[in-house]
Order: C-alpha cells, then sequence, then structure tokens
C-alpha cells in the first residue's frame, strides 16, 4: 500500500428534513450568497426549505448557473460577492452548482484574472477560500464532499478542472427526498458517474490495499443493485439513500488512498463535453470501454478482478475474464439506456481524435494514466476507437 494522509473536513447532514438544520452550521452573522442553477429547486420545494432554514439572515440569491458550470455566468456571481460583501457561499443544487460555488469560494479572495485559477491552475489551500456549504439536490459527482471542480468556457470551448483542500464544503445537506423530482436521464447519469469515479481509481493495477479495493467494490456492486430502483416511477426512500450515499462515496477521497488512479478516461471525456455538450457522464461511458482495450496488458488483471468480484464471472483465463468484464460494463451502461458509441451521440465525430490530441499537447498533458505513460498520441487512438 502506498503512503497517504487522509482528511475529509466536510460535515454530512444525511436524511429527510436535514436541510431545516442548517442554521446551526453558518455563523448567525453571515452574508450569504445562495447559488442555485436553472429552477428546479423552485419546483420540488428545496428552495422553500432553504428560505425558511435561512429566515433569520441576511440572504442573496443567484440562480441560473447552468450544467457544465461556464465562468462567463460565474464571472456575474463573483461580483455580486464583491459588491454585497458576502461572506458564506451557500450551493443549493447539483455538481455544476456546487464546482461554480468551489470557482467563486477561491475566486474570491484571488487577485489576478480569475481565469488563471483554472489554467495555471491554481490550488487553494486551507484558510484560502471563502467558507462554503452544499445542499446536494442530484447524486452524481461527489462533489458534495470532496475539494475538486470542473469549470466550462464557452468561447475557448475549453473545461478545466481544479481544487485543493481548502476547497471542502464545511457541510453538504444529503436528503435522498430529493431524488424523487430528478428526470430519469440525469438519475442514469448519476449511476454513470458515480460508478465511473470508482474505476478511476481501481481499474488500474491489483493491489495490496484490500479494504480500499473491497470498498471499491462494494459500491460498484451497490449501484448496480439499486440501478433499477431509482429508475422505476415510484422512487422508494432507502433506494435514493443507497444512491446518494454511494456517489458521495465515490469520490470523497476514501478508495483512492494507498493506490494509484488512472482519470484519463475523464480528462478525455471532458472534451468531448467542451465540443459537442454531451451530457458529462455519458462521454464516460463513450471513453472507458475503448480505454480499458487499448491498456488491456497494463489493465487486465484488475479487469479480471472486477469480472470476478463485481459480476461473478470465475470461468476463463486472466484475458478472457478482463475481456468479460469490458462486456459487462458495456451491457451495464446499456441497461441504464446509456450509449457507449460518440456516434451515438454526434454525426460530427470525425477529426474529434486530432483535436483532443492535439489539445492535450498543447496544454503539455504528455503521459496521463495511472503510469503517466498515456501520451496525446494514445488518446488520439481511444477515441477513435470510442467512434
Ligand atoms: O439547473 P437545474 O434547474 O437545477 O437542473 C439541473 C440540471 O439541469 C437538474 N437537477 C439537479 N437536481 C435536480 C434536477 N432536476 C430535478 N430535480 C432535482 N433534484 O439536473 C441537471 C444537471 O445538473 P448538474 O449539476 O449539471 O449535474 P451533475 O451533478 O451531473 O454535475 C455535472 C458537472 O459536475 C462536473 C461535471 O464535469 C459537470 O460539469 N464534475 C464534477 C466533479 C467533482 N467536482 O468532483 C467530478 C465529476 O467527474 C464531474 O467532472
Ligand atoms: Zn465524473
Amino acid at each position: 500500500m502506498l503512503n497517504f494522509e487522509f482528511k475529509n473536513p466536510t460535515k454530512i447532514l444525511f436524511g429527510k428534513g436535514e436541510i431545516a438544520k442548517i442554521s446551526k452550521e453558518i455563523p448567525a452573522d453571515a452574508k450569504i450568497l445562495m447559488i442555485y442553477g436553472g429552477g428546479s429547486i423552485k419546483s420540488n420545494g428545496v428552495y422553500d426549505q432553504v428560505k425558511e432554514a435561512l429566515k433569520d439572515y441576511e440572504v442573496h440569491e443567484f440562480g441560473g448557473v447552468p450544467a457544465n458550470p461556464e465562468y462567463e455566468v460565474l464571472i456575474n456571481a463573483l461580483q455580486m460577492i464583491k459588491e454585497k460583501g458576502i461572506t458564506f457561499l451557500l450551493a443549493v443544487g447539483g455538481g455544476s452548482v456546487i464546482d461554480g460555488t468551489k470557482f467563486l469560494s477561491a475566486a474570491a479572495n484571488y487577485h489576478n484574472e480569475p481565469w488563471e485559477i483554472l489554467t495555471k491552475p491554481v490550488r487553494t489551500f486551507e484558510g484560502e477560500g471563502m467558507p462554503f456549504g452544499s445542499i446536494l439536490t442530484l447524486p452524481a459527482t461527489g462533489s458534495e464532499m470532496n475539494s475538486g471542480y470542473v469549470i466550462s468556457r464557452r468561447e475557448t470551448n475549453e473545461k478545466l478542472s481544479t481544487g485543493g483542500p481548502g476547497l471542502f464544503p464545511q457541510f453538504s445537506v444529503l436528503d435522498p427526498e430529493v431524488v424523487r423530482s430528478i428526470p430519469k436521464r440525469q438519475i442514469v447519469n448519476g449511476i454513470t458517474d458515480a460508478y465511473t469515479h470508482v474505476l478511476e481509481q481501481y481499474m488500474t493495477a491489483p493491489s495490496s490495499a484490500d479494504l480500499q479495493e473491497r470498498i471499491a467494490e462494494s459500491i460498484l456492486i451497490s449501484l448496480q443493485e439499486t440501478a433499477p430502483k431509482v429508475m422505476a416511477d415510484n422512487v422508494d426512500y432507502d433506494a435514493a439513500g443507497n444512491f446518494m450515499w454511494c456517489c458521495t462515496m465515490a469520490l470523497n477521497g476514501l478508495i483512492q488512498k494507498g493506490v494509484i488512479t488512472d482519470w484519463a478516461v475523464h480528462a478525455m471525456g471532458h472534451e468531448l463535453t467542451a465540443y459537442y455538450g454531451i451530457d458529462h457522464a455519458r462521454t464516460l461511458a463513450i471513453i472507458a470501454p475503448s480505454h480499458y482495450r487499448y491498456n488491456f496488458d497494463s489493465k487486465k488483471g484488475k479487469l479480471a478482478q472486477y469480472a470476478e468480484r463485481v459480476w461473478g464471472i470465475k470461468e476463463g483465463s486472466i484475458e478472457e475474464k478482463a475481456e468479460a468484464g469490458i462486456k459487462k460494463l458495456e451491457e451495464f451502461f446499456h441497461s441504464l439506456d446509456i450509449q457507449t458509441k460518440l456516434s451515438e451521440y454526434t454525426q460530427e465525430f470525425k477529426g474529434t481524435a486530432e483535436r483532443v490530441e492535439k489539445a492535450f499537447t498543447d496544454r503539455n498533458w504528455l503521459g496521463l494514466g495511472e503510469y503517466k505513460k498515456l501520451t496525446p498520441q494514445d488518446a488520439y487512438k481511444i477515441v477513435e476507437m470510442s467512434y
């Protein structure tokens, strides 16, 4: 097992009605900016619950953060933070709203051009960002209990990420009731994103970190078992709760400790969102199977372990089990009604591989993956295999 440090300071308030408690987590004299997306919180009752919980505070609002939060929009919120003398940020939404809030937390106390935070990139250390909390409305990204974020810039077709130990939410409310209003398309996106988060931290080489591997496998199995229950028309509360907690646990830092991690699927996937606006989760389902086939030799031990422990495939050689594991992964995505080829999302796919290769080369991303050996030319081939 590799050496590691582990600190996750986010306090989780899990369960029905927990939104009502947030005033206990925010200083009484805080000037709050409540940040949200396109309006789902107004139709599902979350907005009213938050306003009621904050009735004794000075609260300002910034709505309209889009999916794949955009720099151009967030810059207006940054101006509001400065004009109103805001001291505390409250994200109420999915990963996009929480990520946008993390960027604002970092940018509020940053004195140069804010986009530089993403391009340099600048990490935000403890005490440097503006304090913030979150009320999660869409289980998927894990942003509610981690310190990373991803911001898009439309004018340059870029989608870039950074973070730092100063950007954990102080608290996050996970009320499974919010799952009831989520459209099915976003439910399956959430399952796919969380599932791939586990794979990015797991599908490398077999390791000696037994507990992390078993926890990772448990999250995968739990997501598989929970998927049909949360895709049903009447979502059961406990199924919603299991789904939500799986998504949080998939990317709160725990399973990546002591092991090598990949993240190349996300790097390539982010390009597809930047070029074509494809939902984040779906880009991962496009890239992951090709990535595992392209890197079959270095990953086959773990792929076989995945096939065996997660899908119960006991027969065959390492290679046969590994290939069966990739097929099972594709079938799982298809069972969620998630397509796994780029051409199923856009007819404009020709030239994508060249574009990704050039973007990675220009950014000097010359070695991705768990061994930092995946070159822009390798990315070209993987993306081409995903057509
Ligand atoms: O904007 P509103 O009206 O709220 O609607 C949203 C949005 O249209 C809707 N929604 C959210 N909660 C709902 C709801 N609709 C009905 N009922 C509810 N309870 O869902 C739509 C999508 O929301 P969004 O926040 O964009 O989705 P998600 O949580 O999947 O976040 C995606 C973003 O997170 C980034 C992605 O790249 C993408 O930009 N990621 C962040 C990560 C992190 N910080 O750790 C890791 C991930 O890998 C990912 O890259
Ligand atoms: Zn993701």
